[in-house]
């Protein structure tokens, strides 16, 4: 592998944002390539066979595009497909992101916590064992069927009567929320409107220090990268790549 190589980072749309602002913040010096499958979205409610499929198609595309790292940033394809794409690309290394219920354990398991994702992360085995594992006993699961899909569209007035509709009856039981989709940290301020003050869990600060150090130990690290960053989307759409930019400049 070449350090000059791109770091690939994929989502079933612009989620990944809120996993990429995370990984510039601390790697300003490569130089990446984002690929969102908008074609093929939402991935939540997908079989894990449909997505082992699709996510194959975008590593296929990376590779062919001299990517040195992949960064699956979709709880969804990283719990059904993550370890299916390491088999199956021995010679890649995969960074991904999960739902960042270990930090509970670790910083606040005496509280009452939600778990937000998507219905395809909720019930994949990945996500169960990483739940028995740091089971705080007092968590609920919610399955967010519909709202990656309202994020991805913008429209604000439905965001707040889905959240309204869907976690309001949280309010006041929980002081944790994982945000177990990568499209959820968009609407932080959206939850807390419904939820009041809570703690907010994101694994992507995390996996981006985890990035940099797998970098560092492969000396796979660029520090002549200029930060250039090549936009795909599976369906050619110039607005979603308007959109994108756009919330990415702003999350910076
Ligand atoms: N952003 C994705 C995740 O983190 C999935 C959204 C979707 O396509 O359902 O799970």
């Amino acid at each position: 592998m070449d350090k000059r190589g791109k770091i690939g980072v994929f989502d079933s749309g612009i989620g990944g944002i809120t996993v990429l602002k995370e990984i510039i913040k601390v790697l300003p010096n490569e130089d990446y390539m984002y690929y969102s499958d908008s074609k093929n979205n939402p991935y939540g409610d997908r079989t894990d066979e449909e997505i082992k499929q699709l996510c194959d198609n975008i590593v296929k595309y990376f590779i062919d595009k001299d990517c040195k790292i992949i960064v699956i940033a979709c709880n969804t394809a990283s719990s059904k497909a993550s370890d299916f794409l390491r088999k199956k690309y021995p010679k890649m290394t995969f960074i991904a992101i999960e739902p960042a219920y270990k930090m509970v354990h670790d910083y606040a398991y005496e509280k009452p916590t939600l778990v937000m994702a998507t219905k395809g992360t909720i019930e994949s085995e990945k996500f169960n064992l990483l739940l028995k594992k740091y089971d705080n006993h007092k968590t609920y699961l919610l399955p967010c069927v519909g709202l990656a899909d309202r994020i991805e569209n913008g429209n604000e007035e439905e965001i707040k009567r889905y959240l309204n509709e869907n976690i309001g009856a949280y309010k006041g039981k929980v002081e944790n929320v994982v945000l177990g989709c990568t499209h959820y940290p968009l609407i932080q301020e959206e939850i807390k409107e419904v939820l009041g003050q809570v703690n907010f869990f994101n694994g992507a600060p995390n996996l981006a220090k985890h990035l940099k150090h797998v970098l560092q130990e492969k000396n796979l690290l660029n520090d002549v990268g200029t930060g250039k960053i090549e936009f795909k989307d599976s369906q050619k759409l110039e607005e979603k790549e308007r959109k994108f930019f756009k919330i990415l400049k702003e999350e910076l």
